[in-house]
C-alpha cells in the first residue's frame, strides 16, 4: 500500500510552489488515476514518489509510505527503482542514457551471467517486447536510443516494467507518443498487469483510460487536489466545477471526432 501524505513540492531557487498538501491512497492491487490539467503537478508528484526529483533543487515536505515504510527521506532501499516502483516516464527520450545500447541497458538489474540465463532473458524480452507491439528485438536491442522514435522507446520502456513486475507501476501518459494500435495494446498489458494485483498510478488526460483502468480518480490544479474519489463517482457526477468541465470538454472532444 502506498500513502502519500501532505506532500509539497517548492523550488527552491525561488521558493516557487509546484505541488500542495497532496494526499491519496493507493492500496494493494488498486489503480489510481491522476488527471488534471497540463502543468497542474501530475508528473512532478510522480518523480517525487519515484525519488527522483533533484534535493539541490527541490525541497519537499510531508510524507511518502509504501507498506509502512517512509520513502521520501533516507537511504534509497535496494531495489527500489524497478523492484519495489517502476515507472514509464512521460519522456521516454530522456528515460535511457544516450551513449549506451539499449541491450546493455536493459540487462541491468537482471541475472544474465551464463548462456542458458542469457537465453531465458532474451526469450522473456522478447515476449514483453511482442505484447507492447515490438517485433524486431535484435535491431532494438542493438540501437542506441536515440535510433529508436519515442513511441518505440515508450514501449520499450512499457516491456521493461512488465518483466520487473514492480509493487507498484507509476504510468506517466504511457501511450501519449504511440500510435491507436500499439495504445490498445499497452491498455490492455496494463489491464493484465492489474489483474495480477499490481497496484497502479495511471497519469492521464483520458478519461476514457481512466475510466478504464482506474478505480479511484485524482484531479489536480494548479498543484493542488481539487477532487479525488471512486472513478464512477468523480467521473459520473463531478463534485467541482473545474472537475465538471474537464469531463464536458472531454465528451464533446469524443462527439467531435467520432
Ligand atoms: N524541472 C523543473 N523545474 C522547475 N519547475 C518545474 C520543473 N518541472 C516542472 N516544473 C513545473 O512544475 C509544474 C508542474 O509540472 P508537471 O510536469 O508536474 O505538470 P503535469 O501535470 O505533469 O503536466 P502535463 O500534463 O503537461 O504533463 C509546472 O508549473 C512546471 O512548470
Ligand atoms: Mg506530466
Amino acid at each position: 500500500m502506498l500513502v502519500v501524505n501532505d506532500l509539497c513540492i517548492y523550488t527552491k531557487d525561488n521558493r516557487e510552489t509546484i505541488v500542495q498538501s497532496v494526499s491519496f491512497t493507493v492500496g494493494d492491487g488498486e489503480t489510481l488515476g491522476l488527471i488534471g490539467e497540463s502543468g497542474s503537478g501530475k508528473s512532478m508528484t510522480s518523480k517525487c514518489i519515484m525519488r527522483l526529483l533533484d534535493p539541490h533543487r527541490f525541497g519537499i515536505t510531508g510524507s511518502v509510505r509504501q507498506n509502512g515504510e517512509e520513502i521520501l527521506s533516507g537511504k534509497l532501499p535496494r531495489n527500489f527503482r524497478g523492484n519495489r516502483i517502476g515507472m514509464i516516464t512521460q519522456n521516454p527520450m530522456t528515460a535511457f542514457a544516450p551513449m549506451i545500447k539499449l541491450g546493455r541497458q536493459l540487462e541491468m538489474g537482471f541475472d544474465t551471467k551464463g548462456r542458458t540465463a542469457k537465453k531465458e532473458y532474451y526469450e522473456r524480452l522478447d515476449e514483453a517486447f511482442k505484447s507492447v507491439n515490438l517485433h524486431d528485438m535484435k535491431k532494438i536491442v542493438n540501437s542506441y536510443p536515440d535510433e529508436l522514435s519515442g513511441g518505440m522507446l515508450q514501449r520499450v520502456m512499457i516491456a521493461l516494467t512488465m518483466m520487473k513486475k514492480p509493487e507498484l507501476l507509476i504510468a506517466d501518459e504511457c501511450t501519449t507518443a504511440v500510435d491507436a494500435a500499439s495504445e490498445y495494446m499497452i491498455l490492455g498489458e496494463l489491464e493484465k498487469m492489474k489483474q495480477c494485483g499490481m497496484s497502479m498510478i495511471v497519469v492521464t488526460h483520458d478519461f476514457g483510460v481512466a475510466a478504464r483502468l482506474c478505480d479511484s480518480v485524482t484531479v489536480m490544479k494548479s498543484g493542488r487536489i481539487i477532487e479525488y474519489g471512486r472513478t464512477s463517482d468523480v467521473l459520473g457526477s463531478p463534485q467541482d466545477e473545474y472537475t465538471g468541465q474537464l469531463v464536458s470538454a472531454s465528451v464533446m472532444f469524443r462527439e467531435d471526432v467520432c
